[in-house]
């Protein structure tokens, strides 16, 4: 998959180059390109931000840097043979990211990210793109951020986990929190007895059918605990 992203703090975007998705660079599953949006941006400060028309408080960021950013990774991805490009914007006004969203993106191309900052983006740079493409707004959560960085860092961890070959033993993809509808169970190791807390046991059992009997009560318990709107309760 080709992610681009158009940030004004690419270092951001260094915590790429670590773990799972550093290798699945690396390897060649994840081809990043990460853009400094102030390149695009000509004046003697390269500014990026304006005050917001009609008045308010805050500043917005220009329509020019982000159109030649925009223009030049679509012009980019036009000479090579990948399906339309799917950009998407950060937004705490967005559509809700969830598992089943990671998944459905997970099956691009190509992906653009486009890193807000201040009080957003002029919305023609939105039109634009709708007009021309295919644009989502996307929001990780119902809180507020200071950018589009942190929330595109984690749409990026959690849909380039899923590519194919990304996770070495994809049999751990499926027994997540959120794949089944339910969160995932409580995890133990060795030792089985550790400050005189035992692991339960049944997991010492050997039995593989009560192992799973009980993983499945316990998600089940702990979804309706934390999380009963999945359950629909
Ligand atoms: N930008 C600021 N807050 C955000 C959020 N909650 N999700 C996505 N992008 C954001």
């Amino acid at each position: 998959m080709r992610i681009d992203v158009v940030t004004i703090f690419p270092g951001y975007f260094d915590a790429l180059e670590l773990s799972l998705m550093g290798k699945a660079r690396d390897r060649g599953l994840i081809d990043l390109h990460v853009h400094d949006l102030r390149e695009s941006a000509h004046d003697k400060h390269r500014t990026v931000d304006d005050t917001p028309t009609g008045g308010g408080a805050g500043m917005v960021m220009k329509p020019e840097p982000w159109g030649q950013a925009i223009d030049g990774i679509l012009a980019d991805a036009q000479s090579a043979p990948a399906a339309e490009p799917l950009i998407i914007f950060p937004s705490p006004a967005g559509d809700v990211f969830t598992q089943a969203m990671a998944r459905e993106l997970a099956t691009e191309d190509h992906l653009v990210f486009g890193c807000g900052r201040y009080e957003g983006i002029d919305q023609r740079v939105f039109d634009e793109y709708a007009e021309r493409g295919r644009v989502r707004l996307v929001s990780i959560g119902d809180y507020v951020l200071n950018g589009g960085e942190v929330a595109s860092i984690a749409m990026i961890e959690a849909i380039g986990r899923l590519l194919p070959g990304v996770v070495g033993n994809p049999d751990s993809l499926v027994e997540e929190s959120h794949e089944s509808g339910l969160l995932e169970y409580p995890s133990y190791t060795k030792p089985a007895e550790w400050r005189g807390r035992r692991v339960p046991d049944v997991l010492l059992s050997g039995n593989h059918a009560a192992i799973d009997a009980w993983r499945h009560e316990q998600s089940v318990e702990r979804t309706r605990r934390v999380r009963p709107d999945l359950l629909g309760d």
